[in-house]
């Protein structure tokens, strides 16, 4: 996600906003940008797509702004191409504000419309500018920042934190925010906002966690903080002991621990702007309802856990669509000679867009003539660009290796799709509809519920860390939930695993368990749940050690039969893999850490594999 920094002080703020920015490069951004104010030349701003070394040359190292007040920002593109013009600092039309963001505004385009009926002029595509020019429109109303900022929040739908300077204020910069990080520094003779204390950690370690809802003015001799009333709020000061590396994890010992954690936050930022009214709502797809109605045939093609993602997608689409899902691997499509026609849906899954097996299978389904939806985290990334239809996931950037956020929100989000094509198909009635967007709904809380207990996964991998063989076998879904718990466990803990359907089992590979195996035995597919008991049971009778994953609908049956269970929350079928997963990506995590292994960059691997 995005980094914001801000500083009023009395020295120039340019240079220690460079540093600021530069300081919080490890969170992934696609451009940059600063603005300062000054007595002399009021704002001036700075921004370019690309590294910060560009807007270092662009302003010669802070030199060509001067001001001891101002704000900057890295981008994580989310609506917007990455380019100079979509870049943070956004500037009101006025010329007299600057604002950067860090989240989603959902009822940006409402708004925008709104404002073009007022005669606002917009120069990018992103939400970010909306906020600007609708800030300015109400501080013309009346005349305070404060009560400006106050309204816009009022305004505003979504997730933001919020650093403004404005050209009538010398000395003050505000900052606001909501269900977005945003701390407050206290530094000596001079004061900061950013986005995680890495930015600031250099200048001071006491801070103030801004809370959702809250306005914060800060100058150079104060920081005064107010709840969306106005009405004056007293925080507490904290002293952070973390070094440079921790600061960077958020205080998590590792990107991949992190990375678990924010999948709630991840999944809520990817479904929540694309539910309106109990709606599926996919502003500017360009998929027409008539291409939607011409599918006679799907395929899903991708790598590694996205090619995972695509083999859950496969059951739940075949059952919302009706038609025929075919899920293949990047690097086995492009040879395949594969059967897509002009009535082909090619949908194409990469956290990267950058993953050269998954781009050239995407050449190859545009060469056959089929449609293409790339389903890509990064904005802007090749896949992305070549496809002819696109929509992200908004998890930010992923910095482990090992996927986690990424493949979550992937799954939410081709739920959100599958409802939105059954809905154009007339494939699914309106109660399913309601279940299952409801579900996608609950997701969030839900996943916290399997968050909370990670001291009971740990636990087992405590147990279970020394085996070197371990056996994921589940049914229908389950199944394809435990090829992402197989390829986790693999490639972070390096022991051998394999993921099996439960029913395959007796035609050979059950030859393979003996006493002692660990079978991690997968139940949380609720229409199948009592072939997966037998299948525990079969297990079982060959001396295996059977650490079961169920629902908790299914917790008594389960626990009398398996050695150990991990119980998660229910929901609809449809979503439950999403659930699933998440005692999975602990597990692994716990083993690996058990067996000290370099968890965020595994052996032999690479973020983003763009080698055939
Ligand atoms: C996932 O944990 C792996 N790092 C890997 O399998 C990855 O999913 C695969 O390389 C595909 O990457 P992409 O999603 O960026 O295309």
């Amino acid at each position: 996600m995005c980094g914001i920094i801000g500083f009023a002080g009395h020295e120039e703020a340019a240079p220690i906003l460079l540093d600021g920015l530069a300081r919080m490069e490890y969170r992934g951004y696609d451009s940059a940008g600063i603005a300062v104010r000054s007595d002399k030349w009021g704002l001036q701003a700075k921004k370019s797509r690309g590294r910060l070394e560009t807007l270092y040359g662009l302003t010669h190292g802070g030199a060509d702004l001067d001001g001891p007040l101002g704000i900057g920002h890295t981008r994580w593109a989310t609506h917007g191409e990455p380019s100079d013009i979509n870049a943070h600092p956004h500037i009101s039309e006025g010329g007299n504000v600057a604002l950067v963001h860090n989240g989603i505004i959902e009822n940006y385009l409402e708004i925008k419309e709104w404002l073009l009926q007022k005669g606002v002029h917009f120069v990018s595509e992103t939400d970010t500018e909306v906020a600007v020019q609708l800030l300015e429109y109400y501080y013309r109303e009346c005349d305070s920042m404060l009560e400006a900022v106050a309204r816009l929040i009022h305004r505003i739908e979504g997730s933001y934190a919020f650093g403004i300077i404005c050209s009538d204020y010398p000395n003050a910069l505000i900052a606001a925010r909501k269900d977005a990080p945003l701390i407050l520094g206290y530094g000596k003779g001079c004061n900061f906002i950013a986005s995680d204390v890495t930015a600031i950690i250099k200048y001071t370690r006491d801070v103030t966690y801004m809370s959702d809802g809250e306005i914060a003015v800060v100058t150079a001799e104060s920081i005064d903080v107010f709840d969306t009333d106005l009405t004056s709020v007293t925080k507490a000061r904290s002293r952070i002991s973390w070094d440079v590396s921790a600061a960077e994890k958020g205080g998590y010992p590792h990107f991949m621990f992190k990375e678990i954690m924010e999948q709630p936050e991840a999944i809520q930022n990817t479904v929540s702007p694309r539910i309106r009214d109990g709606r599926v709502v996919l502003d500017k797809f360009s998929m027409t309802p008539e291409e939607v109605r011409s599918i006679s045939r799907i395929f899903i093609v991708a790598c590694g856990s996205a090619y995972h993602v695509g083999m859950v997608c496969k059951y739940t689409w075949e059952r919302l669509l009706r038609r025929q899902v075919e899920v293949s691997l990047g690097s086995e499509f492009r040879y395949r000679d594969p059967l897509v026609d002009e009535n082909s849906l090619v949908v194409i899954i990469s956290q990267s867009g950058e993953t050269l097996d998954t781009m050239a299978a995407l050449r190859e389904a545009k060469r056959l003539g089929g449609k293409t939806l790339a389903v890509v985290n990064v904005v802007g990334s090749s896949i992305a660009r070549e496809a002819d239809h696109v929509l992200y996931t908004w998890a930010g950037p992923e910095i482990a290796v090992a996927t986690t956020k990424a493949y979550s929100t992937q799954l939410a989000l081709l739920d959100l799709i599958g409802l939105y094509f059954a809905d154009l198909l007339g494939t699914v009635s309106a109660e399913e509809y309601r279940e299952i967007l409801e579900a996608v709904q609950t997701l969030p809380e839900k996943m916290r519920v399997c968050l909370e207990d990670v001291q009971k996964v740990q636990y087992l991998a405590s147990r279970y860390f020394n085996h070197d063989s371990i056996f994921f076998i589940g049914r229908n879904l389950d199944y394809a939930m435990g090829l992402e718990g197989s390829l986790k466990l693999k490639e972070i803990s390096y022991i051998h695993s394999e993921a099996y359907a439960s029913g395959e089992l007796k035609h050979g590979t059950i030859s393979l368990i003996e006493p002692g195996t660990l079978v991690v035995a997968l139940g949380t597919y609720e229409a199948l749940f009592d072939k997966a008991m037998s299948n525990v049971v079969e297990v079982k009778a060959r001396g295996a050690e059977v650490l079961a994953l169920t629902t908790e609908k299914f917790r008594d049956r389960m626990e009398k039969t398996a050695d150990c269970t991990i119980v998660v929350p229910d929901t609809h079928p449809i979503v439950q893999p999403s659930l699933g997963v998440v005692p999975l990506q602990l597990f692994a995590y716990y083993v690996a850490l058990q067996r000290g292994c370099d968890i965020d960059k595994p052996r032999n691997l690479a973020k983003s594999v763009t080698v055939e």
